[in-house]
């Protein structure tokens, strides 16, 4: 006999599952972290196998997914598409292993381990080498064809290297890089759009959107994990030279993925990663340890749900508990009002965190924020933590509401909502606050690129009203800096000619610069390579814009809106008269070029073992970045990477004094 205690938290815990699956799997927009739902699923898990006459058809332990949703026809994946079981410990790892030798007793087994990506799982299918098909994975036996969506993900080919004859498919993620999901926060931000909670809820946002024009403007990206099947074109025989095929063909695969021969290298594989995961710019969630040979993952086969010779290795969340001591407001650039609470400092993943983002006022209400409440934290794609949710059963009584204040708190300016956005905003036009927001941005690293004007001088400079504008920083003198707090005459000096030298800088980045509403660093970029100068922009009309394909009509508009307005016009006569450049010469479009694909064009020699990396993946690293691969040491060559035990080759670079990189440099190079 089961008691009803144990009926009733099966039955609770059953419905939050399916509240869940619902809001993660049909609206997009989930409301509790991957982790905490995986922990729910395994309480569930847990006292079902336990109590066995609890166990029912329609509990979501036994189903693969949630249902396909509207708007998009749907599509039949011919061979399911299944998840992974999850490990949480290594332990767990280890059971996998001797599980694969329970199922297939005598046989050595070896390794595939790749990074989980946490992104949106989607298939692919080529036919006679060209792109005819995209879906999601939807509930693993249907989903959406979102082929005119995948379409515009620029690292997906839409033919394929090489003519391959029949049909094949390719599974993989979708995923949108944290620095990417930083940046369409911003933007919402300002649109006053409500913001993605993390960037898996971004690229699932993006893939789901009807009007394909927006996904084009999404920073979206793939990396393909597994060729599930071929109608014409024979599957190598392991799952290692599968990849380095996919790779020929043209399509995106992960270079940090590694063979492993032993489970001992497997685990040191995944805590590699677990420590170095941060330093990625997209989000990965564990590693995906696979059995290499596919005559064996076919005789493993797999259940209803997961396939037998695959495993997910999960890390920990990243989540902690606080306090939150008081709710203050940040005066944006574009005056938005941007709630923050201040915590009782607290440890997460290495830092000491002291605030988090609460976004606007319907965040906080949606959540039920209040002053003095206990909260769980979590680290997403974002620098800044995010408020998971609030523990009610910590509340006090004492917990304050918060309220938008109905003036600037910097400025004392009206703050005013409009109807159909979530940001308030301060609409004070002189308002010290937003001034020093918009001298930041312009010196950003981005942007003109002034280095030591940081927020520190900024606020004296504003508040001591030395400037008014970003034409005012080329009017700074000596004395006016030295006599700063904090600025001696080296540091004045260093900052003048930073300064001076920003007057050269790029149109990308003096278009970036004057922070446009919707133009970001790509926006910006753009529009430098269709218009050879400001004045050329400046005079562009709504349909000039609109012409440019990754240009939508919002940022066209907000571009001529810019501008048009006098302040703005007398702004950029005074940048003229100080002699900043407004024309774009080649030379300076190439050096950008170059800073941001440091190897493009550039030719490797490997030679000699390499710490962590096997040569095939050091190949795809370099490669991926623009880089050649070569055999032979050459004058033409640009770097040799020199590992252990390297030999002749070695000798002739230095011969040819070459640039020679040891493994550690190179790695170095590699991970920055
Ligand atoms: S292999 C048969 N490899 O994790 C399962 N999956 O539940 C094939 N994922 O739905 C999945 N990175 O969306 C595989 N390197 C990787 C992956 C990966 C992320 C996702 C995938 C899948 C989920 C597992």
């Amino acid at each position: 006999m089961v008691g009803d205690k144990i009926r009733q938290r099966v039955e609770k815990l059953r419905e939050e599952i399916h509240y869940h699956d619902y809001k993660y799997y049909v609206e997009n927009n989930p409301e509790i972290s991957d982790y905490e739902y995986d922990k729910l699923m395994r309480q569930l898990k847990e006292l079902e196998d336990k109590y066995l006459s609890l166990k029912s058809p329609t509990s979501p332990t036994q189903r693969v997914g949630g249902i396909p949703v509207e708007g998009f026809p749907t599509v039949e994946h011919p061979i399911p598409m299944l998840s992974l079981e999850n490990a949480y410990s290594e332990e767990e790892v280890r059971e996998f292993e001797r599980r694969l030798h329970r199922e297939l007793p005598g046989e050595d087994f070896e390794y595939v381990v790749e990074l989980k990506i946490d992104g949106i799982s989607i298939s692919l299918i080529y036919e006679e080498g060209r792109l005819v098909g995209g879906s999601t994975r939807g509930d693993g036996r249907r989903g959406d064809d979102i082929t005119t969506n995948l379409k515009t993900i620029h690292s997906i080919p839409l033919q394929l290297q090489q003519k391959i004859e029949g049909r094949i498919e390719v599974r993989g993620e979708i995923y949108m890089t944290r620095s990417g999901f930083q940046r369409v926060n911003r933007e919402r931000e300002e649109e006053g759009e409500p913001l993605f909670a993390n960037p898996r809820n971004a690229a699932a946002g993006s893939l789901k959107l009807l009007d394909s024009r927006i996904t084009n403007q999404r920073p979206l990206d793939n990396f393909i994990y597994v060729l599930s099947y071929s109608t014409k074109t024979k599957i190598p025989s392991t799952h290692i030279e599968s990849l380095g095929k996919l790779k020929k063909w043209g399509l995106k695969i992960n270079p940090r993925t590694r063979l492993c021969k032993n489970m001992e290298e497997v685990l040191n594989y995944c805590s590699l990663w677990a420590k170095k995961r941060e330093e990625l710019d997209y989000e990965v969630d564990g590693m995906v340890i696979k059995v290499n040979s596919i005559d064996q993952q076919a005789r493993l086969g797999s259940t209803t749900k997961n396939p037998r010779w695959a495993m997910a290795s999960k890390f920990q969340a990243e989540q902690a508990t606080t306090r939150i001591r008081d709710i203050i407001l940040q005066v944006g650039r574009t005056g938005a009002l941007t709630p923050v609470a201040i915590l009782e400092p607290t440890p997460l993943a290495g830092t000491t965190i002291t605030r988090a983002t609460l976004h606007n006022e319907d965040e906080i209400r949606r959540k039920d924020i209040r002053i003095g409440d206990r909260v769980i934290i979590e680290k997403g794609g974002d620098v800044i933590p995010q408020v998971v949710k609030v523990i009610e059963s910590k509340r006090r009584g004492k917990e304050k509401r918060f309220s938008m204040p109905k003036s600037c708190p910097v400025c004392g300016a009206k703050v005013v909502r409009l109807e159909d956005e979530v940001v308030s905003r301060c609409i004070g036009s002189s308002c010290p606050a937003q001034l020093k927001e918009k001298i930041a941005h312009y010196a950003e690293r981005n942007a003109m690129d002034i280095d030591g004007l940081g927020d520190k001088l900024i606020e004296q400079l504003v508040d001591k009203k030395i400037i008014s504008d970003v034409s005012d920083l080329y009017g700074l003198d000596l004395s006016t800096l030295s006599s700063l707090e904090r600025m001696g005459e080296k540091s004045s000096e260093n900052l003048l000619s930073q300064i001076e030298k920003s007057k050269s800088q790029s149109l990308s980045r003096l278009i970036f610069a004057l922070g446009i509403r919707y133009v970001g660093i790509r926006g910006a970029r753009i529009l430098a390579e269709n218009f050879p100068s400001l004045h050329a922009l400046s005079g562009a009309s709504i349909e000039d814009l609109e012409s440019i394909p990754e240009i939508g009509p919002r940022t066209a508009r907000s571009i001529t809106f810019f501008f048009k307005e006098k302040g703005n016009r007398q702004l950029l006569a005074r940048l003229k008269k100080w002699g900043v450049r407004m024309k774009e010469e080649k030379k300076i479009i190439e050096k950008e070029r170059e800073r941001e694909a440091p190897f493009a064009g550039k030719r490797f020699v490997f030679t000699g073992i390499l710490e962590h990396y096997s040569r095939e993946e050091a190949k795809n690293l370099v490669e991926s970045s623009g880089a050649r691969v070569l055999n032979s040491v050459s004058k033409k060559v640009d770097y040799v990477v020199a590992g252990r035990n390297s030999g002749s080759k070695y000798e002739k670079a230095r011969k040819l004094k070459l640039r020679i990189l040891s493994g550690k440099e190179f790695e170095k190079l590699v991970e920055e």
